[in-house]
């Protein structure tokens, strides 16, 4: 089975095709084609992502990743002669197009002249993330779709980040899905996330905490901006940090660990933001000042991340804790976590691969293929929603 997928939620578009061979328990996963678009230094000098801004830069890069990736997966054949619509499908594919109107000239440039690839399923990320970015995919999906007659699989962004840290490497472009063992817990932080979740059985999601105000991607990317880094700051941050580290730096200053003792699983980072602001009025921003508060900002996430998904994993009894995210590339992050699972012993922790771990639509059509394998429904009606949740317990805000 072959899936094409698109990502759109946030700054990066995405188009991946994905082949899956074998039974979903443990399936041989080969990418085919993978075409991404970061429009982050795009952003960077904004001092974070504009949504209207993401959303016609998808528009205008979805056609080319589109032609990309199908040249990757070697599915790129134009027809000998321009085969027009038929006057419905045409009317129909302009009004899903409608709001997207460069992306309308372009895609009707190019697919009508497309031979019908040979995917099985087209998979979208319809949710969560920013909801202009997001319908941009969620409607050239649509219209793919109807064009060559697939279904279509509307897909959770956050559960591609819990399938993209449980895929392992086997050779270039060649993975398997790592086995489970269930109960597990999810802690998905990324740009727009924090979340401990509880996975009882595959597909089966029940919040366990969130962060109140900010997610701790986004108090990376606040405070590198304070420290006068561009955007995103995580990657800057975690750099300066491991400087500090190995140059032996002493600590600069002290910064609190929001909700560390609180008895719930739940986050706070905006108090730590603004606690670094106020230090920072004390202090000339030097290199030493930016590596010493990069360090200590690091190392106070960390503890709280670490302290709070422990406690995640000993109320729910569970046997592996899988971290997703693009905040699961912090090295930091990732060794705090390591170790605090081994300190437990008997727990499996589930990273994502580096290239991996920012988002992707490979992920995308891994969560897809395994949620909607063996059925048959076409084109069905969904919409992008920014506040999509994963687990079935939790309010929308
Ligand atoms: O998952 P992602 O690519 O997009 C969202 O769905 O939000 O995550 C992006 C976030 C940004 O806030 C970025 O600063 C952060 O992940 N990030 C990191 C690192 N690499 C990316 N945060 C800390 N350390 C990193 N190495
Ligand atoms: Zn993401």
């Amino acid at each position: 089975m072959k899936v094409l997928a698109i990502e759109t939620s946030c700054d990066e578009t995405a188009i991946a095709i994905v082949g899956f061979k074998g039974g979903s328990k443990s399936p041989g996963i080969s990418i085919l084609g993978n075409a991404l678009y970061s429009q982050a230094s795009l952003h960077a000098h904004l001092g974070g992502v504009v949504p209207m801004l993401a959303k016609r830069e998808h528009g205008k890069n979805l056609i080319p990743l589109l032609e990309s990736a199908l040249r990757q997966a070697k599915l790129w054949k134009l027809h000998a002669k321009e085969k027009p619509l038929d006057a419905k499908t045409d009317k129909k594919v302009r009004a899903i197009l409608e709001r997207e109107p460069e992306l309308r000239e372009a895609f009707m440039a190019l697919v009508p002249r497309l031979s019908r690839p040979t995917i099985d399923a087209i998979a979208v990320t319809h949710g969560p993330g920013l909801e202009p970015a997001l319908w941009v995919g969620v409607n050239i999906a649509k219209a793919l779709a109807l064009i060559w007659n697939k279904p279509i699989i509307p897909v959770n962004h956050m559960e591609g980040h819990v399938f993209s840290s449980l895929l392992v490497e086997q050779k270039p472009k060649q993975y398997l899905l790592s086995k489970v063992s269930y109960p597990a817990v999810a802690l998905l932080i990324s740009g727009g996330h924090t979340e401990l979740i509880h996975i009882k059985k595959p597909g089966k999601y029940s919040l366990l905490g969130a962060t109140r105000d900010d997610a701790a991607g986004e108090a990376f990317d606040k405070v590198a901006r304070m420290l006068g880094l561009p955007y995103p700051g995580g990657p800057e941050i975690s750099k300066l940090a491991e400087e500090a580290r190995t140059k032996k730096l002493p600590r600069a200053l002290e910064l609190p660990r929001p909700m560390l003792t609180s008895k719930d699983l739940e986050f706070s980072f905006a108090g730590l933001k603004t606690a670094v602001l106020y230090k920072l009025k004390d202090m000339k921003l030097d290199d030493a000042t930016k590596r010493g508060v990069a360090r200590e900002f690091e190392d106070a996430v960390t503890e709280v991340l670490v302290t709070k998904t422990k406690a995640a994993l000993l109320k729910t009894k569970s046997k592996t804790l899988i971290a997703g995210g693009g905040v699961a590339a912090n090295r930091h992050i990732r060794a705090g976590l390591k170790s605090m699972t081994e300190s437990l012993g008997n727990i499996s922790c589930f990273l994502p691969a580096p290239s991996l771990t920012t988002d992707n639509a490979v992920m995308i059509a891994v969560a897809g293929f395994l949620k909607q394998r063996g059925t048959k429904k076409k084109n069905v009606s969904f919409k992008a929603d920014g506040n999509l949740r994963l687990s079935s317990n939790s309010s929308k805000k």
